[in-house]
């Protein structure tokens, strides 16, 4: 077969995402052949993703060839999983998608309801999103649901959010499992209802052997208390004589934040927070070093799946570098 000549559209989503067709050449971009990589090496650490992103940049096409282990592996993990919208191509996908969901009130004022209602329309977009990162086979996701700061808003509307919460959850822990998706909570349980945190412990221990998405929810969530809370556990484990000064590295800070459960993908990829802010208000500061932001106008209650997967195609146009220059 002609590499050049029977491979189709750049960047097209590629019909199932887990076509078991062994092997399935495809153009990503239209160079010449210069490299072949296998998307189990790609998905399966950072650095391998890196050198993928880089490869592609640098010698601008490779070719993918799709293997049968890797289709039924996700096919396993993700239910639910379907054909990508036009230009998303899974190989491309972030693996760690992080969300600001912003703009509940703004939303409700604009069309005179209450604010109940608009946490109420942003939790029905936080079950879209969720669903639709199961389809798309997104590793991980997690959502900036409250933060420590937001325990300084009227007693009424801290009520409200707590119940739904509350609600969700109930609602929720069956989809939970059915789509085999991992619950993980983050940031200061002890200010939360009791009856919340109860549930938030059966949530987690019930999804706990699931191995789709990773699920982490920020509630009650300071990202400079997390990095504190860490420092402190580091620092009492040097006084204890487990750890010396010089096993204080980035990784051991990583594992001793709320989002070390995450594993090797806890840095997110992608930050999206609607409402036209553009700031991270306290969110995953240390996590984000490295993260692409995209921030966008729409209220979170609207943020819909073409706008999960416009963001998306963002991610996947941008050249990550880490400071490095491509090709030296
Ligand atoms: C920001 O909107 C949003 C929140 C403070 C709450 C987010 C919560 C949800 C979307 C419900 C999620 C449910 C679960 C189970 C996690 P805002 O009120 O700050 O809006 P504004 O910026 O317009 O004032």
């Amino acid at each position: 077969m002609s590499a050049s000549s029977s491979l189709s559209s750049p960047f097209r989503g590629h019909g199932p995402l887990f076509d078991t067709s062994i092997p399935v050449l495809r153009r990503c971009h239209g160079y010449t052949l210069s490299k072949v990589v296998n998307p189990l090496q790609v998905i399966s650490s950072e650095k391998s993703h890196f050198y993928a992103r880089r490869t592609f940049e640098v010698r601008s096409e490779i070719f993918y060839s799709h293997t049968a282990e890797h289709p039924s592996t996700l096919a396993d993990a993700y239910p639910s999983c379907r054909q990508l919208p036009h230009g998303l191509d899974s190989l491309l996908l972030p693996r760690h998608v992080a969300i600001i969901m912003d703009g509940n009130s703004r939303w409700a004022e604009r069309r005179g309801l209450s604010r109940a209602a608009g946490h109420e329309a942003g939790s029905r977009s936080l079950k879209k999103i969720v669903q639709l990162s199961c389809e798309w086979g997104i590793s991980a996701l997690t959502v900036f649901a409250f933060s420590m700061e937001n325990w300084e808003r009227g007693e009424v509307e801290i009520s409200i959010l707590m119940q739904l919460f509350q609600k969700v959850l109930i609602e929720e822990l069956d989809n939970f499992v059915k789509e085999n998706i991992q619950v993980r909570f983050i940031g200061d349980m002890q200010r939360l209802p009791s009856p919340l945190q109860s549930l938030i412990q059966k949530v987690q221990q019930k999804t706990s052997e699931n191995t789709g998405l990773k699920l982490t929810v920020a509630t009650s969530y300071s990202g400079r208390h997390d990095i504190i809370q860490a420092c402190q556990h580091i620092a009492t484990n040097v006084q204890q004589g487990k750890l010396s000064p010089q096993d204080i590295t980035e990784d051991c800070l990583d594992e001793h934040l709320g989002t070390s459960w995450i594993g090797d993908i806890r840095n997110p990829d992608l930050l999206i927070r609607t409402s036209g802010e553009q700031r991270l208000s306290n969110f995953l500061l240390w996590q984000l070093a490295y993260t692409e932001l995209f921030f966008i106008d729409a209220m979170w209650p609207d943020i819909d799946e073409n706008l999960y997967a416009g963001a998306l195609l963002y991610y996947q146009m941008r050249s990550r570098r880490y400071g490095r220059r491509p090709g030296v």
